[in-house]
């Protein structure tokens, strides 16, 4: 089955194409591009066998959630578009989101909705989970959980799609640091660095993001700028010169 939906402002129309069970998405979509499918192109599925989240890990993929692939020109502050897309989805309904850097979307601290996003030459296979229903992980939620029972999966969606941010550089990361719940905040970054061999973790205060959607973090008195990684939120305990004795991952 598929359906059309006009983006505003961005200038694509998205042509949606249903699956009731797939492996991922993510893998669906790239056949489609592979076979010279077009911007906009969006792949969704009532379920996944094998949903992937980012770094290797899997995602949880049931009945009664949303799993869907789109298709988007690749581009450097696209992650933080789509979080902002999505977190303004949920507050539409009520939901306080926020945005954990890049772009996980949490509710009282708790992951609802997570982004994963993969480039192929100019493309952007750009996959979106969201918990619309209770799920067994732990530290995550749901939109039912959170009051809205009801919703619908494609009514949700159009809405993700039709808030994606279209705004330049300036008015998207004013939005997204209203979003953060990352700056501000100690954090333990392990970056995901472009050598092999092990990440390099760094433990401090996340002090800004940058014109390219970089996290800064303020460590061993100077400012790291972080382009990829894990991000863990932590809390800690300061001295009286505000630096910081103990730290340990948040819900511990
Ligand atoms: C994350 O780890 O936070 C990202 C999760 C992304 C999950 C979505 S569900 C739709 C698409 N298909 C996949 O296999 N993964 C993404």
């Amino acid at each position: 089955m598929s359906r059309s939906a006009p983006l505003s402002g961005s200038g694509l129309t998205f042509k949606i194409h249903h699956f009731s069970r797939v492996s991922s998405t993510q893998s669906l979509a790239r056949e489609f591009l592979d076979r010279g499918a077009e911007m906009g192109t969006v792949v969704v599925a009532d379920e996944q066998d094998l949903g992937r989240g980012r770094r290797g890990r899997c995602w949880l993929s049931p009945l009664g959630g949303l799993y869907a692939s789109v298709l988007l020109p690749a581009e450097l502050l696209l992650p933080l578009r789509l979080g902002i897309a999505v977190a303004s989805t949920l507050e539409r309904l009520g939901i306080p989101a926020t945005l954990k850097w890049p772009n996980d979307v949490l509710v009282r601290e708790r992951k609802i909705a997570g982004i994963l996003i993969e480039v192929v030459e100019e493309t952007a296979i750009v996959g979106i989970g969201v918990n619309l229903q209770a799920i067994p992980v732990a530290g995550a939620t749901s939109v039912a959980e959170e009051g809205f029972r009801a919703v619908d999966r494609d009514e949700f969606l159009d809405w993700v799609l039709t808030n994606l941010p279209c705004d330049g550089p300036e008015r998207l990361l004013g939005r997204y640091r209203e979003l953060s719940c990352t700056v501000g905040r100690i954090v333990r970054m392990e970056e995901e660095g472009d050598q092999p061999g092990p990440n390099r973790v760094l433990v401090g205060r996340a002090c800004g993001v940058d014109a390219s959607g970089r996290l800064l973090v303020e460590a061993s008195g100077r400012v790291h700028t972080v382009a990829a990684g894990d991000c863990t939120h932590l809390v800690h305990e300061t001295d009286a010169r505000g630096l910081i004795l103990d730290a340990r991952t948040f819900g511990d």
